[in-house]
């Protein structure tokens, strides 16, 4: 399975300032908010990753991230000209995906929990159909949301409705068949103007091809939409890394775990990095500190 990034589309609703920057560069805690999403595709096992965003802010992403060898990845780069919406990311890709299965991450999702590496390990096995997720939350409205029948089958999905059918809504995180080019392609834009995610949800759940896999209470899903959530993704991240001494979404131990690279591999990337809390970490992980 590929894997795709979406970093597109300027800071939501934040400072002017930051307004001209794709806020996916700006860091959650101790490092680069697009390590989250990256880091969630790398656990999955994907090791084939295109990267989109705006032409302005690509070759910041090219400067941070590279080819991806240093995280035992690779890493391609693809620009969106225009925020046209999410579902876009697969015509964008389409010589990317090549016929393979793909998962979607956006590059302001951050997952967090027990269980996950499981749950992410196996949906990267997907073959057929779609799948995505369902998780709990306060305000539907701001997501794509699932209805349910009475026996909990999802009937439907609405992008942000005013009046939700439930509290269960789709994190930024899909997986989906070789099916999904095509599909992309035949949607029309939804009322924002853009080609919804939702709208292609839709299509996979309207031929019974969409799979609903429900997250727990153990998962944290934190988005980053406003300048609240941004700040209480900062302080989860803080509060988890403190108590434990032991990093979210370090994307070399990652790699490490997973033996893409080896411990020289480690020390050379460590070299280049000067001091930070960031860097400690990885002196941390050659010293073997920190059991891989
Ligand atoms: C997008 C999707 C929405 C999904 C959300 C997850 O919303 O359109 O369905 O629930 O991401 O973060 P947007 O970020 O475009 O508001």
């Amino acid at each position: 399975m590929k894997g795709i990034v979406l970093a597109g589309g300027a800071g939501t609703r934040l400072h002017p300032l930051t307004m001209s920057l794709s806020k996916q560069l700006l860091p959650v805690y101790d490092k680069p908010m697009v390590y989250y999403p990256l880091s969630l595709l790398m656990i999955a096992g994907i090791r084939e990753i295109l990267l989109i965003s705006t032409p302005h802010d690509l070759p910041l992403f090219k400067r941070l991230l590279g080819d991806g060898a240093q995280f035992g990845i690779s890493l391609s780069y693809a620009e969106q000209p225009r925020p046209e919406g999410l579902a876009q990311a697969f015509i964008i890709g389409a010589d990317f995906c090549a016929g393979e299965p793909v998962a979607l991450v956006l590059g302001d999702n951050i997952l967090y929990g027990q269980g996950l590496t499981d749950t992410l390990q196996k949906a990267a096995q997907l073959e057929t159909g779609g799948l995505v997720f369902a998780y709990y939350v306060r305000d539907p409205q701001r997501y794509g949301v699932l209805a349910f029948d009475e026996n909990m089958n999802v009937v439907g999905i609405e992008e942000k409705p005013k009046r939700p059918q439930s509290n269960y809504v789709v994190p930024g995180l899909y997986f989906y068949d070789e099916q999904v080019v095509s599909m992309a392609r035949s949607l029309k834009p939804g009322a924002r103007g853009e080609l919804e995610i939702t709208d292609l949800n839709r299509l996979y759940l309207e031929q019974r091809q969409l799979r609903v896999e429900f997250l727990g209470r153990g998962i944290a899903w934190l988005d980053t939409g406003n300048i609240r959530s941004l700040m209480d993704a900062n302080m989860y991240v803080q509060a988890v890394e403190e108590r434990q001494g032991l990093k979210i979404a370090c994307l070399e131990e990652i790699a490490l775990r997973q033996r893409w690279i080896d411990m020289d591999d480690l020390r050379k990337t460590c070299e280049q990095m000067g001091d930070s809390g960031y860097a400690e970490y990885l002196r941390r992980l050659i010293d073997g500190e920190i059991i891989v």
